[in-house]
């Protein structure tokens, strides 16, 4: 088959320098240490980041297309490849923290030499639809990964003693009231999945007939006053609300409140990128577990929604200060199917033990949301900016 040639718009180049600018500008408030560390296993160091994303264009588009192409430096592809198995050896993940070299310093030269040979490439070429569409990809990785340096970033500053503030200006996102706390919908076939023009990910395609009962879901997230009741009530000490494997997991990791918060002299204090401040009890509740919201869930007696309920309702609340956690397992949808190459590991290999959340958080890149979005993590992870909505039958 022929493949369509067309000139890369003006467009994509531009959008190309203001997306790979915005990660350099979220780690503008950093000093040098803390592009350096991995707390846990989970948090890759800012600098891990800065040179991933980069090496996302040099492997699949600049080395591949580019002619005469000098590699930057052979030694990259061990150090910033995160799971392509296609494209050889890599770091284990837990090491990204030991790599004292390449310095950060090295990693800004480096993202300085891919964006000049990319923006020229840009300008200059006629190029096939799936080499834009592989552009396209590696802008939206980065804007994953701009909200995973926003997490990440957090994490590090979260769990150093001193809690250092990220940026003093920042505001957490509040509720917003909705006039009715419920919206209804009546029983019948919908249709779910992505369709239309722009950019989607492969695990939204498929658009697809689901049957969905009657359900009330709420406008509103949980607030946290709303969680804090679920803790003074007992909520982590009764095993009734939990899974069992979440149960197992409230005991072995001491759980008792969700990630950052601090009871500090008998009142409880909550870090954010602001700092260490009291709990604001209008906010939605944030860095939950699925084993943490389905036990709120369950207290409160109603349920979580599954990714269709959530994507059929979406139009009827306000979404996107929270990844809302959903009860629904992270599967293919029906006529899923894989691309050839590396390109063909970015999302199916990981449709196994996972769970959907959907929306999108404060720390998500404007333009990188959509309603049909699928996020994807495991049950007991938390160090996203995860909330919950609640469905009444
Ligand atoms: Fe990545």
């Amino acid at each position: 088959m022929e493949e369509t040639i067309v000139k890369a718009d003006k467009d994509l180049s531009t959008r190309f320098a203001a997306i790979r600018q915005h990660t350099e500008f979220i780690c503008r408030p950093l000093k040098t240490e803390d592009y350096v560390v991995q707390p846990c296993a989970d948090v890759s160091p800012p600098k891990w980041h800065l040179g991933h994303t980069t090496w996302f264009f040099e492997t699949f588009i600049l080395k591949p297309f580019l002619p005469d192409y000098k590699v930057y430096d052979s030694q990259y592809d061990f150090v910033f490849n995160s799971y392509y198995e296609t494209v050889g050896a890599r770091v284990i993940r837990t090491d990204r923290g030991n790599l004292s070299r390449p310095t950060v310093e090295d990693v800004f030269a480096y993202r300085k030499y891919i964006d000049e040979h990319m923006g020229r490439f840009l300008e200059n070429g006629d190029f096939s639809l799936n080499l834009i569409e592989t552009v396209d990809l590696g802008l939206n990785h980065e804007q994953q990964h701009q909200e995973l340096l926003m997490t990440d970033i957090k994490y590090i500053l979260g769990h150093n003693p001193l809690f250092p503030p990220y940026a003093t200006e920042y505001v957490p996102n509040g509720l917003k009231s909705m006039a009715s706390p419920f919206h209804q919908v009546v029983a019948g076939n919908y249709q779910i999945g992505f369709e239309g023009e722009g950019f989607s990910f492969d695990n939204e395609h498929g658009r697809h007939q689901v049957w969905l009962n009657d359900f009330k879901i709420a406008t509103s997230l949980v607030s946290n006053r709303e969680y804090l009741e679920f803790i003074n009530s007992g909520g982590y000490q009764n095993f009734n609300y939990w899974h069992a494997e979440g149960w197992d997991w409230v005991r072995r990791e001491h759980i008792g409140a969700p990630l950052y918060w601090h009871l500090i002299d008998g009142k409880w204090m909550n870090y954010d990128l602001g700092g260490l401040t009291e709990i604001i009890p209008e906010n939605p509740v944030c860095h939950l577990s699925f084993y943490e919201a389905t036990a709120f869930a369950n207290w409160k007696g109603f349920r979580l929604p599954t990714e269709a309920e959530w994507e059929v309702a979406s139009a009827a609340f306000d979404w996107g200060s929270r990844w809302e956690w959903t009860n629904s397992a992270y599967l293919p949808y029906p006529g899923f199917k894989k691309a050839d190459g590396a390109i063909g590991e970015y999302n199916g290999k990981f449709m196994v033990s996972q769970m959907v959340l959907r929306g999108a958080s404060q720390a998500t890149p404007v333009g990188h949301s959509r309603s049909t979005y699928r996020n994807f993590f495991h049950p007991h992870l938390r160090w996203q900016f995860t909330g919950l909505r609640l469905i009444l039958d």
